[in-house]
C-alpha cells in the first residue's frame, strides 16, 4: 500500500496489536469454531470462484474478539484476491469512499469494520456501488448540475458490526449474505489457547487451557490475551510453564472469576444489586454510575452477562436475575411475590445483536 492511501485507513487498525495480526489464522480449516459459518462461506466462496464472479458482499455481526477482522482477511485469502480496510467512522466524506472504491482490483474484498458507524452521506455512495457496481457523481450546482455515472470494478464488500440492529435497512438489505458470530465453547476456545501456546511457543498443560478457556468470556480475543498474561506469569512466579497452579494464581490475580467476569463486569452487577435493588435502571443511568459509555455496556459487557443469565434487558432497564444474586454470593432479595415478578419479570427485549 503506498503513503497517500494510508490516511484513509482507520488508525487504529493502523496500529492493532501486531501479535493479535500473528495469531490470526489465514484460512478457513485454521478458524476454530463457528462451524456454521464456515461451512456455509466455504460453499459460497467456492461457488463464486467457480463462476469467476466477485463473492456476493458480507455482512459479519456479533460482540467484539470474535473473530470477525479474522475472517474478512480469511475470506480474501480464500478467494485469492486483494483486500483493503477502513472503518465507518474513518470514511469521512463520500469521496473518501469514492477514492477507495475506484482503487480497488477487480474482486478485491473491501472490508469495512464498525459499518453500522458510517455517515449517511458516505453510505448513499455505497448502495449503487453494492448494487451494480457504479459510483454516481453529480458535477456541478443548482440547475445546470448533472449526474454521471462511473463504472467500478466488481468487489465483495465485507461488513462488520457488533451492533446489526443500528445499521439501516437499504444497507442491511444489500448483503446478500448475512452471518452471524456466537460465543465460543470450552472445546472450541481450549482449542484456540493450544494453538495459541503453540505458536508463542509457551508450554502449557491441558488442565491449565481448559481453565483459561473457561474463563475467556467465550471469546478468542480474551482467550489469547489471558494467555499472555499467564505467560508473564509464569515467567517470573514459576519456570515458565503454564501449570495448573500458574494458570489458578495468575487468574486470580487479574480478578477474573469461575464465570470469566472481571472487576468491571462485578463493578456493574453490583451496581445493579446495590444501588438500584437488583433494578430496573437504565443504561443511561448505569453508564454514568460506572462512568462508562452506554455504548460500551452494550455491546461489550452487556451481550456476554445476558447469555449467562446474569442480566436482564427489559423495557425499563436493566435488572439483576436469581442467578446474578446467587453468582455474587448474596442472598436474592426477599419480596412479597407481587414484587417477585417484578424484579425477575421475563419481558426480555433481544438486543441488536
Ligand atoms: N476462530 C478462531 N480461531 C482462532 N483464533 C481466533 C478465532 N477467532 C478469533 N481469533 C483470534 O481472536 C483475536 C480477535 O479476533 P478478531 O480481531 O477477528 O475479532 P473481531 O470480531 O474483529 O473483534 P472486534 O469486534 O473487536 O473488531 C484474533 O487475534 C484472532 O487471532
Ligand atoms: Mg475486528
Amino acid at each position: 500500500m503506498n503513503r497517500e492511501e494510508d490516511f484513509i485507513l482507520d488508525p487504529d487498525l493502523a496500529g492493532e496489536d501486531l501479535l493479535e495480526m500473528t495469531l490470526r489464522p489465514t484460512s478457513l480449516d485454521e478458524f476454530v469454531g463457528q462451524r456454521s459459518v464456515r461451512e456455509r462461506l466455504a460453499i459460497y466462496i467456492q461457488a463464486a470462484r467457480g463462476r469467476g464472479e466477485p463473492l456476493d458482499h458480507v455482512l459479519l455481526y456479533g460482540p467484539p474478539g470474535l473473530g470477525k477482522t479474522t475472517l474478512a482477511h480469511i475470506i480474501a485469502h480464500e478467494l485469492g484476491v486483494g483486500i483493503r480496510m477502513t472503518s465507518g467512522p474513518a470514511v469521512e466524506r463520500p469521496g473518501d469512499l469514492a477514492a477507495i472504491l475506484t482503487n480497488l482490483g477487480s474482486g478485491d474484498v473491501l472490508f469495512i469494520d464498525e459499518i453500522h458507524r458510517l455517515h449517511r452521506t458516505v453510505e448513499e455512495v455505497l448502495y449503487p456501488a453494492m448494487e451494480d457496481f457504479a459510483l454516481d457523481i453529480v458535477i456541478g450546482k443548482g440547475p445546470s448540475a448533472r449526474s454521471l455515472r462511473l463504472d467500478l470494478p466488481p468487489f465483495t464488500l465485507v461488513g462488520a458490526t457488533t451492533r446489526a440492529g443500528s445499521l439501516t435497512s437499504p444497507l442491511r438489505d444489500r448483503f446478500g449474505v448475512v452471518l452471524r458470530l456466537e460465543y465460543y465453547d470450552e472445546e472450541e476456545l481450549t482449542r484456540i489457547v493450544h494453538r495459541t501456546a503453540r505458536i508463542l511457543e509457551v508450554p502449557i498443560e491441558p488442565d491449565s487451557a481448559r481453565e483459561l478457556a473457561r474463563r475467556s468470556r467465550g471469546t478468542p480475543r480474551i482467550a489469547n490475551r489471558l494467555l499472555r498474561r499467564l505467560r508473564d506469569y509464569a515467567q517470573v512466579k514459576a519456570d515458565g510453564r503454564i501449570t495448573r497452579d500458574v494458570a489458578r494464581g495468575g487468574l486470580d490475580l487479574l480478578e477474573i472469576d469461575d464465570l470469566g467476569l472481571d472487576r468491571n463486569d462485578h463493578r456493574l452487577l453490583r451496581v445493579i444489586v446495590d444501588a438500584y435493588d437488583g433494578g430496573p435502571v437504565g443504561v443511561e443511568t448505569l453508564a454514568a454510575a460506572l462512568s462508562e459509555e452506554a455504548q460500551t455496556l452494550e455491546e461489550v459487557y452487556e451481550p456476554f452477562l445476558i447469555q449467562r443469565g446474569l442480566l436482564q434487558r427489559t423495557q425499563r432497564g436493566r435488572m439483576a436475575t436469581r442467578f446474578t444474586y446467587e453468582h455474587l454470593g448474596l442472598p436474592a432479595p426477599r419480596r412479597d411475590p407481587q414484587d417477585q415478578v417484578a424484579l425477575f419479570g421475563d419481558e426480555e427485549v433481544d438486543g441488536p445483536g
